[in-house]
C-alpha cells in the first residue's frame, strides 16, 4: 500500500493518539499471570499488541476484546503451554518480554516472526537468560529467533546491561518473577520504565536506586499479582509526529489529549524545546501509575540542536521524527552515540537518510548517527520508500507535508503495527 501526501501549508486542531504500545505489551502480559479478571482501557489494537494477546490466550489466559477496551482472566500464574508455536509478527518488545516471561515458568513455547523480527539481535536477551538457567535455543542464525524455550524455575542474578534498552531489563524482571532469589539489573543509562511501574502498583517487591533494579522473585512458587483495572494513557512515540509537523510550522497549532507523560519517554518535547518549539503541557496528571497530560504546539522557526549522551535511550523511537524536525530547522543537527538505531525494526539510521535524501535533504551518516543540514526546500515529486518500518512511513508522511508538491510514501501498511489509524487522523486533520 502506498500513500500520496499532498503539501499542507498549515496543522490546526485537537486530536487523541492510540495507547501506548509498550504499556499495552506489558499489561498483556502482566494480566495473563494476575489472579482473576484485568479490565485494559485504550489499550492500543494494533497488529504488535493483537499478537500479545494472541499470545497470552494460548498460554492460558481468557481474552476478550471490545474495540480498545480487553478483558483478560489471568491464569494465577499457571501458564500452559501452547498447542501451536507463537507469531510475535514485527515485535520486538514482545519477544523479548515474552521470552524472559515464559523461561521461568514450566512450560514450553516456540516464538517467530516476520523478517525484520528474526533479523533483529537476541543475544542481549540470550545470554542473562542462560545465565539464570533458562533453556533456549535460538534457531535463527547468530543466534536469532526462531526461539524455542522450555522454561522452569530460574534463579536470581546480578546483571550489568551493555545496553540501556528497557526490553533487556523487562525480559530479566519478568523472568525473575518466579526466581529462587533476588534478579538485579544496572544499566549504563536510564530506559523507560513502565515495567517497573506496573509490578509496583501490583504490590510485588521491586526497587529501584538510581540505575539499579532489583526484584524479589518467588522462589518458585505462582507470584501473587493482583487483577484491576487500567487506563493506558495515549502513545507519547506516536503523538511525537503530530507535535514535530505542528513544532515546524508557523502558524500552527495543535493539541494532542491524554498523552503518556513518563519522564522516560519525554526527552523528544526536551529536545525540540531546545530548538525553539513553544510547547505547553495542561491537565497534567502527575500522580496516576503513568503521569498523562494534553500537550499543545504552537508552529515556529526551529533551529539544528545536538542529540547526543544518556537521553538517547529515552527518545530512541521518535528519532526518525525528529529528523524530520532536523530537516525543517534552520543549521545543522548532529544525532550521536545511537547505534542502537541500526537493530530497530529497520536499519534506522539508513532509512532515515534515505527518507531525507528522497526529499532533498543534505544527510551524512556515521556508525552511531547522523548529521542533518536543515533549512533546504523540502523536494515534492519523489518516493520515500518506509521498507518495512512503521515509523520510516509515518515520519516519511510528517516530511511529505512540508514538500513542494505531492510525495509517495511506498511500503504504508506496516504503520498497523503501531498507529492504524494514523491516516485517518490526517485525513480528519486536513479537514
Ligand atoms: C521498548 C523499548 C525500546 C523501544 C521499543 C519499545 C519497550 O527498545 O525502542 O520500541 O517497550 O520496552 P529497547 O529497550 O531495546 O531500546
Amino acid at each position: 500500500m502506498d500513500w500520496i501526501i499532498h503539501p499542507l501549508p498549515v496543522l490546526r486542531g485537537t486530536l487523541g493518539v492510540p495507547g501506548d504500545k509498550s504499556i499495552s505489551h506489558r499489561l498483556a502480559l502482566i494480566s495473563a499471570l494476575a489472579r482473576g479478571r484485568s479490565l485494559l482501557h485504550g489499550f492500543l489494537d494494533s497488529e504488535d499488541c493483537l499478537h500479545a494477546l494472541d499470545a497470552v490466550a494460548a498460554l492460558g489466559a481468557g481474552v476478550r476484546r471490545h474495540g480498545t477496551t480487553v478483558e483478560v482472566e489471568g491464569t494465577a500464574g499457571a501458564l500452559r503451554s501452547p498447542a501451536d508455536d507463537l507469531d510475535m509478527g514485527n515485535s520486538g518488545t514482545l519477544t523479548r518480554l515474552l521470552a524472559g516471561l515464559v523461561a521461568g515458568f514450566p512450560v514450553t513455547v516456540r516464538l517467530f516472526g516476520d523478517a525484520s523480527l528474526q533479523s533483529r539481535p537476541m543475544r542481549r536477551i540470550l545470554d542473562p537468560l542462560r545465565r539464570m538457567g533458562a533453556d533456549i535455543v535460538a534457531e535463527g542464525e547468530g543466534e536469532r529467533a526462531p526461539l524455542r524455550i522450555r522454561g522452569g524455575t530460574l534463579d536470581g542474578i546480578a546483571y550489568d546491561s551493555p545496553v540501556a534498552s528497557a526490553q533487556v531489563k523487562s525480559a530479566l524482571l519478568l523472568a525473575g518473577l518466579r526466581a529462587r532469589g533476588t534478579t538485579r539489573i544496572r544499566e549504563p543509562a536510564p530506559s523507560r520504565d513502565h515495567t517497573e511501574r506496573l509490578l509496583h502498583t501490583l504490590g510485588l517487591p521491586v526497587v529501584r536506586a538510581g540505575l539499579q533494579t532489583t526484584l524479589q522473585g518467588s522462589g518458585g512458587l505462582a507470584p501473587e499479582l493482583p487483577a484491576r483495572e487500567w487506563h493506558i494513557p495515549g502513545d507519547p512515540s506516536s503523538a511525537a509526529f503530530w507535535v514535530v509537523a505542528a513544532a515546524a510550522m508557523p502558524g500552527a497549532e495543535l493539541t494532542v489529549r491524554n498523552v503518556g507523560l513518563n519522564p522516560t519517554r519525554t526527552a523528544y518535547l526536551d529536545v525540540l524545546r531546545e530548538m525553539g518549539a513553544a510547547i505547553t503541557v495542561s491537565s497534567l496528571r502527575e500522580a496516576a501509575w503513568e503521569p498523562q497530560g494534553d500537550v499543545t504546539v504552537h508552529g515556529s522557526n526551529l533551529r539544528g540542536v545536538e542529540i547526543g549522551g544518556a537521553r538517547i535511550a529515552n527518545l530512541i523511537d521518535e528519532l526518525p521524527i525528529l529528523a524530520v524536525a532536523a530537516a525543517a530547522a534552520e543549521g545543522v543537527t548532529h544525532i550521536r552515540d545511537a547505534a542502537e538505531l541500526r537493530v530497530k525494526e529497520s536499519d534506522r539510521i539508513e532509512t532515515v537518510a534515505r527518507m531525507l535524501r528522497a526529499a532533498g535533504v543534505e544527510v551524512e551518516t556515521f556508525p552511531d548517527g547522523m548529521v542533518i543540514r536543515g533549512g533546504a526546500t523540502i523536494r515534492g515529486g519523489g518516493v520515500i520508500e518506509s521498507a518495512g518500518d512503521h515509523r520510516i512511513a509515518m515520519a516519511g508522511a510528517m516530511l511529505a507535508l512540508r514538500a513542494t508538491s505531492p510525495v509517495t510514501v511506498r511500503g504504508t501498511a506496516c504503520v498497523a503495527t503501531s498507529y492504524p489509524g494514523f491516516a485517518a487522523a490526517l485525513r480528519s486533520l486536513r479537514g
